[in-house]
């Protein structure tokens, strides 16, 4: 596999003030990801796993250090905006919280993805069954999430992340409520990605069973990148 750098991260640092003291969830972290690689985080509770994903998917600015990606390079002093606008054209979340729209439906709160992406937006109807079908959801398409288990609701999430096809993901526990034939079905349909499209996936997980995936698995201790 050829390694081009699509992320580059260089002395990054994420700070949280809290109540007058100060947690460093990020400690100068360097690291690249390149195009078209799974990479698995691993790392104990607290160890900074959802913090650097939120600092690398542009949802939280770093404290200290610079992010390359896509010509540009994103800072403590980054526009917000800017942060928003990159993250909407080119990088998909599947995030601890599910954040679907309790109104819609399950297939309704898909499309919405679609109507708001810069993917041509012909035939997104059938894309969006049809992504759905693929994570076994085509018996539910018509429910609302409220009516879902937390498993189904997962699934709603990540159909969401992957409709647009960014090339970057971010995954953080994906698996965390699937059963196993889901969660592997889940790590076999990013190994297809990444492979077919050159989509690069980041996936924070407890989960051992989705090793078989990914080319290369990191681990993180108390803010520090070990590997
Ligand atoms: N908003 C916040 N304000 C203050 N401290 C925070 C905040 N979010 C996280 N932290 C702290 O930063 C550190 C890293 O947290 P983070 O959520 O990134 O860990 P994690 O590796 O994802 O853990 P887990 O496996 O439990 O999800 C922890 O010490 C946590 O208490
Ligand atoms: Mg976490």
């Amino acid at each position: 596999m050829s390694k081009t750098p699509i992320m580059v991260l260089e002395n990054v640092s994420k700070y949280y003030g809290l109540n007058g003291s100060v947690v460093k969830a990020l400690k100068e972290v360097n690291f690249e990801l390149n195009e078209g690689e799974v990479l698995i985080l691993m790392g104990p509770s607290g160890a900074g796993k959802t913090t650097l994903l939120s600092v690398m998917g542009l949802l939280l600015h770093p404290t200290e250090g610079k992010i390359y990606f896509e010509d540009n390079i994103y800072d403590s002093k980054t526009k917000p905006e800017f942060l928003t606008e990159t993250r909407r054209d080119s990088i998909g979340f599947i995030f601890q919280s599910f954040n679907l729209v309790k109104s819609l439906t399950v297939l309704q709160n898909v499309e919405l993805m679609c109507k708001i992406g810069k993917l041509n937006k012909n035939g997104y109807k059938k894309r969006c069954e049809d992504m759905l079908k693929m994570l076994n959801m085509g018996h539910r398409l018509n429910h609302e999430p409220k009516n879902l288990s937390g498993g189904e609701r997962q699934r709603v999430a990540i159909a969401r992340a992957l409709i647009n096809e960014p090339k970057l993901i971010f995954a953080d526990e994906p698996t965390r409520n699937l059963d196993s034939e889901n969660g592997k079905n889940i790590g076999e349909y990013f190994r297809k990605i990444a492979d077919e499209r050159g989509t690069t996936i980041l996936i924070a997980t407890h989960d051992d069973r989705l090793k078989f995936c990914a080319d290369r698995i990191i681990h993180m201790e108390d803010g520090i990148l070990l590997n």
